[in-house]
């Protein structure tokens, strides 16, 4: 692989240990993958951030490099970490875990990482521009990102995207080509496509048929922020896709690809029943995977309103979106009502498995986590009948 002569110095050492360490993991990166070079990058998004996954080698991983002088370069945040970092005992973590993961955090603060810790950085500041080389590692945020924002990053694990952040580069490979992003299946969709759970479905068919090829989606041009980021969620989980293609977002004219997938009613409806387990009565219900935007906050806060939740019920959202819910009154009336804000994490990296039996969502992907993190049954619906969920822990 062609270095430039800075890299080269980065390589050997001139920049001190941590960024020589990180240039190591990359030009093996991009050895593996037959990369040529290596791109600059504007920013990192990091996953791996719970201690539920990382553990203590994990910790001790961290700290050895922020101790060693570890700075990011550019623009970097975090996926969500095992916890609420301010009202973690609220949710119900415990001590030894709340300790572990501070720790953690203050390892990525060191390295002047923003411990924003959502899977939705693009609503929260870190919003890169059509043909922006990023590196990025949350799965649904790196389908979002090439997508929808027209940026260029692969899928990276949370190493490689931390070694992105300490030198400022990652390998010129994959999604960061232009001949690697073209459209291999026409996606035709022939039913009326209705709220979230519609749109994970639609991930969920899709990414089960074609796997990681790359749609060209007609029919969803005019799909708001919140089915689109649970459309990215369901057909990474689902497909291993890391990018698809719509009519209006395609910043280059892509060629129709000649084979073709139609989806009908049935194929979502199909999906809905896949995503929904024989299971009686709910003990917990969790929105925002990914993380709610203030548009979804303000639906559950007047669904919500004079109502008294009997259920544990998570609204999963960025800590600056919660505190816009302050501003104008929705996440007082949440709070009225008994439910819960889980900001900084999710429902798939915090530490539930033996707490709750069965789950409530409106997202495909928190299906697949719920089942397969943590033992759940689902049931996935809209976020009506995830509320009604909460209030008489029943799903009908
Ligand atoms: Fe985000 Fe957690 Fe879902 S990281 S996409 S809320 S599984």
């Amino acid at each position: 692989m062609h270095l430039t002569s800075v890299e080269e110095k980065m390589l050997a050492g001139e920049d001190g240990y941590a960024v020589q360490k990180n240039m190591q993991i990359l030009t093996a990166l991009g050895d593996i993958f037959g990369a040529d070079k290596m791109i600059p990058v504007s920013s990192v998004q990091v996953a791996g951030v719970s201690y539920y996954n990382l553990g203590d080698a994990g910790l001790e991983y961290l700290h050895g490099l922020a101790d060693k002088g570890a700075k990011a370069r550019v623009k970097t945040t975090l996926n969500p970490a095992g916890m609420d970092l301010e009202n973690w005992r609220e949710l119900g973590i415990d001590e030894h875990f709340a300790l572990k993961q501070e720790q953690l955090i203050q390892a990525f603060v060191k390295m002047e990482i923003t411990a924003s810790c959502t899977c939705t950085p693009y609503l929260v500041g870190n919003e890169p521009g059509r043909g922006d080389h990023i590196a990025w590692s949350e799965s649904s945020a790196v389908t979002y990102a090439n997508s929808i924002l027209g940026a260029m990053t692969n899928r990276e694990g949370g190493p490689s995207a931390l070694a992105a952040a300490i030198t400022g580069r990652t390998p010129s490979y994959g999604m960061h080509l232009e001949e690697n992003r073209k459209p291999q299946v026409r996606v035709k969709i022939e039913t009326k496509l209705g709220a979230v759970p519609d749109f994970g479905a639609l991930g969920y068919t899709v990414g089960k048929k074609i796997g990681p090829k790359i749609p060209l989606f007609e029919g969803i041009d005019t799909a708001p922020v919140e089915q689109l980021k649970s459309l990215c969620a369901s057909i990474a989980t689902y497909g291993g896709t890391a990018l698809f293609h719509k009519h209006d977002t395609s910043y280059r004219q892509v060629e129709t690809p000649g084979e073709t997938l139609t989806i009908t009613r049935a194929d979502i409806e199909g999906a809905l029943r896949a995503l929904n387990d024989e299971a009686a009565g709910v003990d917990f219900v969790a929105l925002g995977c990914p993380h709610c935007t203030l548009a979804e906050i303000k639906k559950i806060a007047d669904l919500l309103e004079g109502k008294r939740v009997t259920k544990e019920f998570w609204i999963c959202t960025a800590r600056q979106t919660m505190k816009e819910a302050e501003k104008n009154g929705d996440a007082q009336k949440i709070r009225a009502a008994g439910a819960k804000f889980a900001c900084d994490t999710c429902m798939a990296v915090a530490p539930l498995k033996g707490r709750f039996r069965v789950l409530a969502t409106d997202s495909a992907k928190a299906c697949y986590y719920g089942r397969g993190t943590n033992d759940f049954k689902t049931h996935i619906g809209s976020v009506e009948e995830c509320v009604n969920a909460a209030v008489t822990g029943k799903w009908t």
